[in-house]
């Protein structure tokens, strides 16, 4: 029995989980604490601390924002998977993503707000999948203790997650000893998720060195110098493209924000199309192997639609909060980005739940079931927030726990879907293609998102009647769908449960 098996020093657990598990607290910590923060940030007046941008672009970038983040994903697993290893890729990221919040933290205006997106995509890329991927890492095949690891890692997610709406938006109102007069200063906030990711970075670093094994310190598949040549020639032809591309738009005179994020819309919804075009085609997959892939694509397709749902939750939900929600319960008090703790709270509370419920249910829904009603309960928490306007109009604000209401919905949701959407995928994931299956989970976000980020322009006020019902029903839709393809799917999986 090696070393790895018996070390129990964190909850039984090695202890590399507690470095690993505060490493992904913290980067989660100032990720979700920045984007409480950052649409009002970017459309608020310049008078009152903003950007002063229009709020349809706005809630624009914030969903292709985090579209970008997840598709960078595949870069950061391709750079440690062939050439630096996952600890040094992750320590990278982190860095990155720390000076990213460092830029937003000085009073820079736009520059640093686009600065700062490209440090934090191009980090979280190279942190993001390599930190869970490390996690595995701490298991032998057979540790039993894997499964409850993750379900600890996945705490830590949702614990940064949970304190960041609270403690960043606090920094950005003057801790509330009123240091910025009634103004809000965004950059305290931004600070303090710099100070958030610098402390993940600390003891991951000092951490990492006594506990994470020096596995970690290699490329698991390292390329060779001919190889290299072959990816920096593809990349150089890449980058011209895009050159080229943006070139024409100016010369267009159309080098404008929307058509930038029109452009990635584009890229990020063609992606996945040419991976499962390339995995279908591949002689390396076996015959049930791609009848397994197949047997991916209406799950992905429902997954898209489920996380642009959920991630709508830190734009569409949050002008909600804004603007159309009284911020306070009796002389309680709050601001519309504390309203971002829901999502991440839900999780830890319905997760026991449900992790009781899938041990004991003996009839219950197969994994394409359960992403039906994923999408059913998904396209609820949408025509939920329909109410609210139908009965009261939609020009004064209503009880905040109407969106107490939509993300205890959605969270359901995100039980049925996201777990075990992570499992089925590795599954599912043919042997030559492994890591890029794993891509692919995050691909689905990244696709909803990029999706959000050309719905989101038609969200008013004036319009979340309609919107919320159409959005809604489209998921639910789906959903009903799904319910017809469940037997088709599972036999598509064949065997895969
Ligand atoms: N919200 C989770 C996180 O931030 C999961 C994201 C995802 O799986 N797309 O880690
Ligand atoms: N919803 C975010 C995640 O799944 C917080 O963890």
């Amino acid at each position: 029995m090696s070393k790895r098996n018996i070390d129990t020093a964190f909850f039984g657990q090695p202890k590399g989980l507690s470095t690993l598990f505060f490493t992904e607290m913290w980067e989660r910590f100032s990720y979700y604490g920045m984007r409480a923060i950052l649409l009002f940030y970017m459309y608020y007046a310049v008078t009152k601390g903003g950007l002063g941008m229009n709020q349809v672009t706005a809630a624009s970038v914030m969903s292709i924002y985090g579209s970008l983040v997840y598709l960078s994903n595949i870069v950061g697993g391709w750079l440690s998977d062939r050439l630096w290893g996952s600890r040094k890729t992750v320590f990278i990221g982190g860095v990155l993503i720390m000076i990213g919040h460092i830029v937003l933290s000085l009073p820079m205006g736009l520059v640093a707000l686009y600065v700062s997106i490209a440090l934090i995509v191009a980090g979280t890329g190279l942190l993001k999948p390599n930190v869970s991927d490390m996690v595995g890492g701490l298991y032998s095949a057979n540790d039993r203790r894997r499964d409850a690891g993750f379900s600890m890692f996945v705490f830590g997610i949702n614990l940064g997650s949970a304190i960041a709406p609270w403690a960043v938006p606090w920094a950005a109102n003057g801790f509330g000893l009123h240091l910025f007069g009634n103004e809000m200063n965004f950059h305290a906030g931004f600070s303090l998720a710099a100070i958030g990711m610098f402390f993940g970075l600390v003891q991951y670093y000092i951490g990492g060195k006594k506990y994470l094994s020096d596995d970690s310190l290699m490329p698991t598949n390292p390329i060779n110098h001919k190889g290299l040549v072959k990816v920096g020639k593809k990349t150089i032809i890449g980058l011209v493209v895009v050159a080229i591309l943006l070139g024409i738009l100016a010369i267009m005179g159309q080098l404008n924000i929307n058509n930038i994020i029109g452009l990635i819309t584009i890229v990020a919804i063609l992606l996945p199309i040419c991976c499962f075009w390339t995995m279908l085609r591949s002689p390396k997959v076996t015959k049930i192997e791609h009848s397994r892939v197949l047997a991916y694509i209406p799950l992905f397709i429902a997954a898209a639609i489920f996380w642009g749902i959920e991630e709508s939750g830190s734009v569409v939900l949050a002008l909600f909060a804004q603007d159309r929600t009284i911020l306070h319960i009796g002389g309680w008090h709050f601001a519309a980005a504390n309203f971002q703790t829901l999502n991440p709270l839900f999780i830890m509370i319905l997760t026991p739940f449900f992790v009781r419920l899938w041990e004991h249910w003996k009839r219950q829904p197969s994994v394409p079931g359960k992403f039906a009603w994923g999408l059913v309960f998904a396209g609820l928490s949408y025509v939920w927030m329909a109410i609210p306007g139908t009965l009261y109009g939609t020009s004064g604000r209503v009880s905040p726990f109407w969106l107490v209401g939509s993300w205890f919905i959605v969270e359901i949701a995100e039980m049925l879907i996201s777990p075990i959407g992570l499992s089925v995928t590795t599954k599912l994931a043919p042997n030559a293609y492994r890591s890029e299956m794993m891509s692919m989970w995050f691909l689905a976000d990244a696709a909803g998102q990029a999706i959000n980020s050309q719905i989101v322009k038609y969200y008013s006020a004036s319009t979340e009647i309609p919107y919320f019902l159409v959005i809604g029903g489209v998921s639910i839709l789906f959903g009903i769908l799904m319910f017809f393809l469940v037997k088709r799917i599972n036999v598509l999986m064949d065997g895969v449960h």
